[in-house]
């Protein structure tokens, strides 16, 4: 397992002390000799457009915490990778250089194999079974499975679940046979994809459109709302409505920064996260449907719907993709899940 903490050089702990540098100075003392009064930034950057169930909770998020901490917590959303993608923000957060991440889950699986659950073919039928899970202690662990790592985990956010695009309708597992598909940062999806005949390929979610476009790749899996907003749906002729995997994230910040919080502020940052995420998870679904039904409008992609038939097949095909990662994950863990 690779630990980013490997790969950095002198000169990015040079940035992290510039960063703790300009945080102390970010703190100012009135007039008359009051009391200091530190003012603390909470910069988010994240992939997703602004509309998603990411995008939307996240603004939510800031509107709650600047509501509470009027002028004293500034909370800057950076939507559609525009200030970095997932991977550059998992090497920012650890070192501090941002304050707070919500990334998918399949992408911390270079820090950790405990989320590879989230990942496992048609594990969790729904939304709601896996909110069940990672309500349970079994996933309230997980929270903080990575913070000597540099990760602590606040909340779990919902997207939703995913389905395959491609070139062709893919009824049958056997029809993905030889197609390059586009996975996240996940050695799951890469098995999976694999179990299925395709050939995996690891790609940054801001690549995906040009790279379908190009014909670099000719397929992808993600949710309604990922393959509305980020235009998939343009240059992938048929979606087909298979459900069988899971896209949420887990809402992270550096415990350096948050423990070196006031206590008002750190439990009132922790309320609004909680507040966002009951907010943010109960409507996921809905805006996941919602995209569903733009994507069916525009007539450019085919949704294809699958027989309970088909649907076994591809449940068939992948099943030995969870005994390959059963040692990984933890057989109690996966039991845990699929006795939901
Ligand atoms: C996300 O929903 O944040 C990322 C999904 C992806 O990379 O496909």
């Amino acid at each position: 397992m690779r630990d980013l903490r490997d790969f950095h050089t002198a000169m990015r702990l040079g940035v992290l002390v510039m960063f703790v540098g300009l945080l102390s100075a970010c703190g100012n003392t009135t007039d008359e000799g009051q009391a200091a009064t530190e003012t603390y930034l909470i910069k988010f950057p994240h992939v997703t457009a602004p509309g998603t169930p990411k995008g939307r909770t996240a603004q939510r998020f800031k509107e709650l915490t600047e509501a509470r901490f009027p002028g004293r917590v500034a909370v800057e959303i950076y939507p559609s990778s525009q200030l970095m993608n997932d991977d550059d923000s998992l090497e920012a957060l650890a070192f501090g250089e941002i304050q707070m991440i919500a990334v998918s889950l399949s992408k911390f699986d270079r820090l950790t194999q405990a989320f590879q659950i989230f990942d496992l073919p048609f594990l969790f039928p729904d939304l709601v079974t896996v909110e069940e899970f990672q309500a349970s202690p079994a996933g309230q662990d997980l929270l903080n499975v990575i913070t000597d790592k540099g990760f602590q985990g606040l909340a779990f956010w919902h997207n939703g679940m995913k389905q395959f695009s491609g070139p062709n309708p893919l009824r049958m597992p056997e029809d993905a046979r030889g197609l390059k598909f586009r996975i996240m940062e996940s050695d799951v999806l890469q098995a999976q994809v694999q179990a299925i005949g395709g050939n995996p390929q690891k790609m940054a979610l801001g690549e995906v459109y040009q790279a379908l476009q190009t014909g670099a790749i000719d397929a992808q899996e993600n949710t309604w709302s990922n393959i509305y907003s980020s235009k998939f749906y343009e240059v992938q002729p048929y979606v087909m409505e298979t459900n069988h995997g899971y896209i949420g994230y887990l809402v992270a910040v550096n415990p350096t920064f948050w423990q070196s919080l006031p206590d008002d502020i750190r439990s009132g940052v922790q309320e609004a996260v909680a507040e966002a995420t009951a907010w943010g998870n109960a409507q996921a679904e809905a805006i996941n449907q919602q995209a569903r039904g733009h994507v069916e409008e525009s007539g450019r992609s085919e949704i294809i719907e699958l027989t309970d038939d088909e649907l076994t097949s591809w449940r068939t095909a992948m099943a030995p993709v969870w005994e390959q990662f059963e040692a990984n994950i933890g057989a109690e863990r996966i039991e845990a899940a699929s006795s939901l």
